[in-house]
């Protein structure tokens, strides 16, 4: 009842509230709220006003614009400018690109800024700025993008293509000292929060976003994509994607980024006390799940909405839901970190005595255990008879590479108290 009277369904910013209250998912970025933890990132799909508005109206809790600039910095895209690497399934598993930032006119996109606020109060909209090392640039840019209504500034320090080249986006968030000089400038410009997103292609990760950290930013937001070569035609001779034969370095997004992001994530949430936004390879609301639990307060989606479409929000709301309902959380805030007390040193590490197991009901005796298990392990997997192996406890090492290629998962790890009095596999009678 106070609802309805509170979320009058007739306006706009009514419809707004009930969305929110409706979803329970509600979520804070640096004192932004937005109604549930799901960003688009920085990409094609916020590349025009009207592609955000119609996400927001799918379901998505906010939005990064593609990275806008001065309008005197020249913009020209090469085409084609993505390639894919796929599964045998078909399923793309890494996309790179080499697509520049916006090039539509700054004022067009202060305007949309202006609109999608208006019409879509409650969502969380960032705004991704890049300059030249020039103070006055930055602060301009900035100064307007909060003018235009956006709730905080995303600042891409990490674009790894065609822009470093510009001494722009990666090649400032490669310099710990320029990263904290332009997140000082901005943030003296402007008093929405400024998160500065970071890029992979550093030697330590942590270092910059402390420097970051140093520059005053509010919150940090990782992965940019991962410098990369997606491949070479090997009968033309080309590499990949070719632009009249030649082609250039990339950005790599997608599922097989995630590993990255994560440790990204978990590195910079271990460095800075600062809130953080993740991204990198999110497919489902399971990988976002792993991004909360590792210290991300939301995370930012590109690839998956570049292959799928906006529609995959449903599934990542719902799911989240339903993950929070069967692990008793009421917020997504309670989330935030849970597993992060959970990575230790490599030395801290328990050193039990772990062996495998087959299980006979699941083996299809394909033997491609035996193979690794002889070829790069400890010569652990006899072969007994026709589709028969045997776990020979005293020379496993508990190293899991037999479990990781069974395509059965017939193999598990188990601690076994045994004493490993075989040293040198190698004299074991029934390895080749
Ligand atoms: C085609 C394409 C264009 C992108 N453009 C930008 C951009 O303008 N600014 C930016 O900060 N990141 C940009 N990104 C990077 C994404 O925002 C995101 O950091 C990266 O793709 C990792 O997330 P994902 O695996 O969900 O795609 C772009 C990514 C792609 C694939």
């Amino acid at each position: 009842m106070i609802l309805s009277i509170i979320s009058d369904p007739t306006t706009k910013r009514g419809r707004e509230k009930m969305y929110e209250k409706r979803m329970d998912l509600a979520t804070t970025f640096c004192g932004v709220t937005m109604p549930n933890p799901f960003l688009l990132a920085s990409a094609p799909p916020t590349a025009f006003g009207h592609l955000i508005k119609r996400a927001f109206t799918m379901g998505w809790g906010g939005a990064v614009t593609k990275t806008l600039k001065p309008d005197g910095m020249e913009i020209s895209d090469a085409k084609p400018r993505f390639a894919t690497v796929k599964a045998k399934s078909g399923e793309i598993v890494g996309f790179q690109n080499f697509e520049l930032v916006t090039k539509r006119p700054l004022q067009v996109w202060l305007q949309e800024i202006k609109e999608i606020k208006e019409q879509f109060p409650v969502r969380a909209l960032i705004g991704s700025i890049m300059a030249e090392v020039d103070k006055k640039q930055w602060q301009d840019l900035a100064y307007k993008v909060e003018k235009a209504g956006a709730d905080a500034l995303e600042l891409n320090f990490s674009c790894p293509h065609g822009m470093p080249e510009r001494n722009m986006g990666a090649a400032i968030g490669q310099d710990p000292e320029l990263t904290e000089t332009i997140t000082g400038w901005v943030k003296e410009a402007v008093d929405i929060p400024v998160i500065v997103k970071l890029s992979p292609n550093v030697t330590d990760i942590a270092l910059i976003g402390k420097h970051a950290a140093r520059g005053g930013a509010d919150g940090l937001a990782a992965i940019n994509t991962v410098q990369s070569m997606i491949g070479v035609d090997i009968h033309k001779q080309e590499p990949l994607p070719s632009v009249g034969g030649y082609s250039t370095f990339g950005g790599l997004s997608g599922f097989a980024v995630k590993p990255i992001g994560l440790r990204c994530i978990a590195q910079l949430n271990a460095a800075t006390n600062l809130p953080l936004s993740g991204m990198g390879g999110i497919a489902n609301y399971e990988h976002a799940i792993e991004y909360l639990l590792l210290g991300a307060s939301n995370v930012q989606i590109c690839t998956q909405v570049m292959i799928k479409g906006f529609g995959i929000i449903q599934g990542l709301t719902s799911g989240l839901v339903k993950y929070m309902q069967k692990n008793n959380y009421s917020s997504v805030e309670e989330m935030v970190g849970v597993v992060t007390p959970k990575l230790i040193e490599h030395s801290a590490l328990e050193r039990s005595n772990l062996v495998a197991s087959i299980n006979k009901d699941w083996c299809v005796g394909c033997g491609e255990c035996k193979v690794v298990c002889n070829d790069a392990g400890y010569g652990a997997i006899e072969e007994l008879g026709e589709k028969e192996y045997l776990v020979h406890a005293d020379l496993c090492d508990g190293c899991s590479l037999c479990t990781q290629v069974c395509r059965r998962k017939a193999i598990s790890l188990g601690e076994e108290k045994i004493e490993k009095v075989v040293k040198d596999h190698r004299h074991s009678r029934w390895l080749d």
